[in-house]
C-alpha cells in the first residue's frame, strides 16, 4: 500500500506546528498559568518542554518514520523489533502503579481502566498503548471541539458588533470585562446556543480531513500559521499599552518560590504534552508520512520553539489586559472570553480586530482538531483497508467524527452545571474521586491531559530509551549523510533517563508517595 508523504521539510514542520499550536497555547496555557502561579508555571513549563517534551517528540517522530504505520501497528512493530521480552511487563507494572495511585485518589473509573491495562498490556503489549493514545486523542477532540464552538460564536458576536454587550457601550474597561465575563457564563450555561458552534467546528474538521494529507492539512498550514503570529502581535501591542499592564507582564514572567508545588509541576507537564501534541498518536502519525531525508532533531526543535513562542505570546497578549481591567488571573477556562472583549473594546476598529483574533484562534484550533481526528482516521483507514483495495478515508473520518460528536455533546450540555445531565454529574462524582472537577469538560480534561498523556509519553520514552535503545534509534534522527555528534547522544540520555525519571517523580509526588 502506498502512503502519502509530506512534500517538504518545511511542510512537515508547519503542519506539525499547526497541530501543536492551538487552543492549548492560546486558550489553555494562559488560564493554566493564571491558576498555577504565573511566572513559576511558565518557568517549569519551559524546562519541561526542553528536557521532557522535546526528547519524547523526537522519539514519537522516529517511531512513525521508522515503521511508516498507524500508531497501533507502529508501537507493536517497535516492540517486536527491539526484541525485548520485558518491555510489555514494564508497561503492565506501570499500569498497576497507576491503578494504585488512582485508588489513593478514590478515582474508581481510572482504577478500573488501569487494571484492564495491566492485563491487556501483558497480553498484547505496546499495540494496546497505541489504542490508548488513539482513544485519548478522540476524547480530547470531543471537548476541544466544544471550545472551538465557543470561538465560532465569538466570531459571530464580533462580526455582528455584539461582542461587548450593548449596555456596556462607552463605559470603563473594568466594567466591560465584568459584563463580558457574565455574558460568557450565561452563554456556556445555554447548551442550545453552544450547540451550533460546536456543530460548525466539527463539520469543518471533518471536511478538512476528507481532503487528505497534502491537499488539506499541509496547504492550509502553510498559509495560515504565519498569519496567526502576526495577529497575536497586533493584540499584544494593544494589550501591553493599556494602563496598568505592567503588573500582568510581571505576573507572567517573574517566578516566585512559594508558588512552586508538585501540583504546578504536574499541571505544567500535562500542559507540555497537550500543547506539543504528544502521547496522542499524532506525532507518530505525522512522522509516518515523513521521508527519510528529513532531519528529525531539527524538525522537533522548530516545532518546540514555535509552540512555546506561541504560548508565551498568548500570555503576553492576555495577562497585561487581565490585570489592566482588574480581572482575576485564575478565572479558569473563561479567562480569554472575559478579558479580551474588554481589550478590543478599547481599540480603534475594535470589532474588526476582535473578529480577526477569534478567526485566528479558529484557525489554530482547526489545524489541531484536524490532527486529532487524523489520529483516529489513520487507525480506522488502515484497519478497515485490510483485504480491500479501495481506500476508505471517508468511512474512517465518519466513524471518528460520530464518536467525537456524541462524546462532545456531554461537554456541551454540562459546561455550566449538571442541570441538563444530572446522571452524568452523579456518575462523574462517584467514579472520578479527586480527579473530579465541577463539570464534564474539566473532569475529562484533567484526567486525559494530566494523567493519560504523561502515562503514554512515559511508556513511549521507556520503549524507545530502553527497549529499542538510543544506540539503534539515534542514527535515524538525522537525514542521510549527516553527522552530528553531540545532539543525538544528548537526546539518547534525555529519553533514557531525564524524561522517564522526571515523569515518574511527578506522578509519585502528586499521588503522595513522595513528600516534598
Ligand atoms: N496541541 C494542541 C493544542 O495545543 O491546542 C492540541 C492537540 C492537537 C493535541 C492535536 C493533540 C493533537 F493531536
Amino acid at each position: 500500500m502506498t502512503r502519502e508523504n509530506w512534500t517538504s521539510s518545511i511542510g512537515f514542520i508547519l503542519a506539525s506546528a499547526g497541530s501543536a499550536i492551538g487552543l492549548g497555547n492560546i486558550w489553555k496555557f494562559p488560564y493554566m498559568a493564571g491558576e498555577n502561579g504565573g511566572g513559576t508555571f511558565v518557568l517549569v513549563y519551559v524546562l519541561c518542554v526542553a528536557f521532557i517534551g522535546l526528547p519524547v517528540m523526537c522519539a514519537e517522530m522516529l517511531i512513525g518514520r521508522h515503521t511508516r504505520r498507524n500508531i497501533i501497528n507502529a508501537m507493536g512493530k517497535v516492540e517486536r523489533l527491539s526484541g525485548s521480552v520485558g518491555a510489555r511487563f514494564v508497561l503492565s507494572t506501570l499500569s498497576a502503579g497507576m491503578a494504585v495511585a488512582f485508588a489513593t485518589m478514590e478515582a474508581w473509573l481510572p482504577v478500573a481502566l488501569a487494571l484492564a491495562g495491566v492485563f491487556l498490556f501483558a497480553k498484547k503489549g505496546f499495540s494496546v498503548l497505541g489504542w490508548v493514545c488513539t482513544v485519548v486523542a478522540l476524547a480530547i477532540l470531543s471537548y476541544y471541539a466544544v471550545i472551538g464552538g465557543w470561538i465560532v460564536e465569538y466570531i459571530r458576536l464580533a462580526l455582528t458588533g455584539t461582542l461587548v454587550p450593548e449596555a456596556a457601550g462607552g463605559v470603563a474597561a473594568v466594567e466591560v470585562a465584568k459584563t463580558s465575563q457574565t455574558a460568557f457564563a450565561a452563554y456556556v450555561a445555554s447548551p442550545w446556543r453552544v450547540l451550533w458552534g460546536f456543530g460548525v467546528f466539527m463539520a469543518v474538521t471533518g471536511a478538512m480531513l476528507l481532503g487528505g494529507i497534502r491537499a488539506g492539512i499541509e496547504r492550509m498550514s502553510k498559509i495560515l500559521m504565519p498569519l496567526l503570529f502576526v495577529l497575536l502581535l497586533v493584540v499584544i501591542a494593544r494589550s501591553v499599552t493599556l494602563p496598568g499592564a505592567g503588573e500582568g507582564i510581571a505576573f507572567l514572567l517573574r517566578p516566585t518560590l512559594d508558588a512552586f508545588t508538585p501540583k504546578v509541576v504536574l499541571m505544567a507537564l500535562g500542559q507540555v504534552f497537550f500543547s506539543l501534541s504528544l502521547g496522542m498518536a499524532i506525532t507518530v502519525t505525522y512522522g509516518s508520512y515523513l521521508h527519510k531525508e528529513h532531519n528529525i532533531l531539527r524538525a522537533a526543535g522548530w516545532v518546540g520553539v514555535l509552540d512555546t513562542c506561541a504560548a508565551l505570546l498568548a500570555g503576553l497578549a492576555i495577562f497585561p489586559a487581565v490585570f489592566a481591567v482588574g480581572l482575576s488571573p485564575s478565572a479558569g477556562p473563561g479567562l480569554i472570553f472575559g478579558a479580551l472583549p474588554a481589550v478590543f473594546d478599547t481599540m480603534w476598529w475594535g470589532p474588526f480586530w476582535a473578529a480577526c483574533f477569534f478567526f485566528m484562534l479558529f484557525i489554530a484550533a482547526v489545524t489541531s482538531s484536524v490532527a486529532l481526528l487524523e489520529c483516529g482516521a489513520t487507525v480506522f483507514i488502515e484497519r478497515l483497508r485490510r483485504g480491500h483495495k479501495r481506500g476508505s478515508r471517508r468511512t474512517a473520518v465518519l466513524i471518528g467524527f460520530a464518536l467525537c460528536t456524541l462524546m462532545g455533546l456531554l461537554s456541551v450540555f454540562s459546561t455550566a452545571d449538571w442541570g441538563h445531565l444530572p446522571w452524568l454529574g452523579r456518575a462523574a462524582e462517584a467514579c472520578m474521586g479527586d480527579l473530579y472537577r465541577g463539570n464534564w469538560l474539566d473532569t475529562l480534561d484533567n484526567f486525559a491531559s494530566n494523567w493519560c498523556l504523561p502515562f503514554t509519553a512515559l511508556s513511549t520514552a521507556l520503549l524507545v530509551g530502553w527497549a529499542w535503545t538510543p544506540r539503534r534509534a539515534a542514527p535515524e534522527l538525522l537525514a542521510a549523510g549527516e553527522d552530528w555528534r553531540a545532539l543525538p547522544a544528548l537526546w539518547g540520555f534525555l529519553v533514557r533517563w531525564v524524561s522517564p525519571v522526571g515523569i515518574l517523580l511527578v506522578f509519585l509526588y502528586v499521588s503522595g508517595f513522595l513528600g516534598l
